[in-house]
């Protein structure tokens, strides 16, 4: 039995929270709780806005995605609203599948009716008829909570041909995946829904123009939707004070590993790494170093701890926000063992689609091996060469980022060091 989300979520309750602020507190099941908190008043604000008015409140915000990519979701939203061709699709991401992520759970478990909410404005603001909420197979009980949130709206006239009175006709059908990590990305979901191979397709284009059944899709993470109500109710202005221009609001993060209180924490955007840390009750047993942005994200060690956790302050670091990860390693931490775990992961989920990242994935692992026995020279060279073949000509995120930790874990905490074992090379005579 998985523990359940309320668990998870050590602060929930807190006054100063956006996202988690009914998690734990306000009954999942109950959409008369939900409104007495003031569910749905965003969607009737929605509805006066209309769909222009609603965009530019999301344009004004600086939302950007919290799927990991961080891409401007009014940039989105306007782009599949202006697409000629119909129907217009909407696909929520819940997919979650990147090692040390669990936000989206905590949200789709304790505040489902947010979601259901959120997806329906936005599509009211796309022109999208139909939503798909596509989840990992991996989380029983949010579906369960998404399919009686759903129902429930349904019956109550939330969801429907004529939403609330006003004429706007939109349903959600929930798709379950079947455990690939690759069906997080999102054009193998669309493969998915469709009946065939979860795997990706080449961008672009891009699937504001062409995604789902060929049509304009707007595919936007969990979190970045249940942004998408405070954002209403309080104005896209007023929520861009929250964080730094270039990541406005507030973040959840997925605090795991050495740390007293692992969990998911909600802060403004530009809060430090040792915040966070401290927040979550430090880390007793040392710390080696931190894993920001899951598998595919990048190491850090502990001199780096004043990094400002946003978009641009992680990337200026040479590291990555993500999805929110914040994997903390103590200091006795087998780091050799843990690269050869992410690099069996990649190997493992690789959909085997492209040349570089299925023949790269498995190089990578061996050389990993190797490196975990003797270090040599020559191993490290050819992992470079085969994480630069796969960065520069993978097809999808998958193959891009399956080096990225790797890379950081020998660059910036000196993982393999050779100093005793590097073979030397004969001189040229
Ligand atoms: P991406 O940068 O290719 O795209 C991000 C989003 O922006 C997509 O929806 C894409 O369609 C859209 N987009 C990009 N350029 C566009 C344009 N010119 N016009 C219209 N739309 C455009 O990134 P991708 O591959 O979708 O996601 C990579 C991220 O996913 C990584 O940062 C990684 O951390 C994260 N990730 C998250 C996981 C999770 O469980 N949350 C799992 C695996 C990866
Ligand atoms: Fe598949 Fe990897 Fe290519 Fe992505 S990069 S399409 S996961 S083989």
């Amino acid at each position: 039995e998985e523990p359940a989300a309320e668990e998870a979520v050590p602060q929930a309750g807190d006054p100063g929270l956006v996202l988690l602020r009914r998690v734990g507190v306000v009954d999942p099941a109950s959409l008369d709780a939900y409104r007495a908190t003031g569910g749905y008043a965003a969607l009737r604000r929605a509805f006066e806005l209309g769909p222009l008015g609603t965009i530019r409140e999301i344009e004004e915000s600086g939302l950007v995605g919290r799927g990991g990519a961080a891409f401007p979701a009014g940039r989105k939203w306007a782009a599949v609203a202006a697409q000629p061709v119909r129907p217009h699709h909407l696909v929520c991401n819940a997919d979650e599948s990147e090692p040390g992520t669990f936000k989206d759970r905590v949200l789709m478990e304790g505040d489902p009716y947010a979601l259901v909410e959120a997806m329906t404005i936005a599509a009211y603001a796309t022109g999208c008829a139909k939503g798909h909420l596509y989840i990992r197979a991996e989380y029983p009980r949010a579906t369960a909570r998404l399919r009686h949130a759903i129902a429930t709206a349904r019956a109550r006239g939330l969801l429907g041909e004529d939403i609330l009175g006003h004429g706007f006709a939109f349903d959600i059908e929930i798709r379950r995946g079947a455990g690939a990590y690759i069906c997080g990305e999102e054009t193998a979901i669309f493969n998915s829904i469709e009946g065939y191979r979860g795997e990706p397709r080449s961008k672009p284009p891009f699937p504001v123009e062409k995604g789902l059944f060929g049509k304009p899709t707007l595919v936007n993470n969990v979190e970045t939707l249940v942004n998408v109500p405070a954002i209403l109710l309080g104005g896209g202005a007023a929520y861009a004070r929250t964080g730094t221009k270039g990541s406005t609001g507030t973040k959840l993060f997925c605090v795991s590993g050495a740390v007293a209180r692992p969990g998911v924490y909600e802060l403004p955007f530009g809060a430090t790494l040792r915040e966070l840390l401290t927040l979550a009750g430090g880390t007793p047993a040392g710390l080696r170093a931190v894993l920001l942005g899951g598998a595919a994200g990048a190491f850090v060690g502990p001199g780096d701890l004043d990094i400002p956790l946003t978009f641009e302050g992680t990337r200026a670091a040479g590291a990555t926000l993500g999805s929110g990860v914040v994997l903390a390693l103590d200091a006795g931490a087998d780091l050799a063992r843990i690269l050869l775990r992410i690099a069996e992961f990649f190997r493992d989920e690789s959909c085997g689609q492209c040349v570089p990242c299925r023949v790269g994935t498995v190089r990578q692992e061996e050389a990993l091996h190797r490196l975990g026995r003797a270090p040599r020279a020559e191993d490290l060279t050819l992992l470079r060469e085969v994480g630069q073949a796969m960065r520069d000509a993978s097809i999808c995120g998958l193959g891009q980022t399956a080096w990225n930790a790797v890379e950081s874990a020998i660059d910036r905490l000196g993982a393999f060091p050779l100093s005793v074992t590097t073979p030397t090379s004969p001189e040229p005579s």
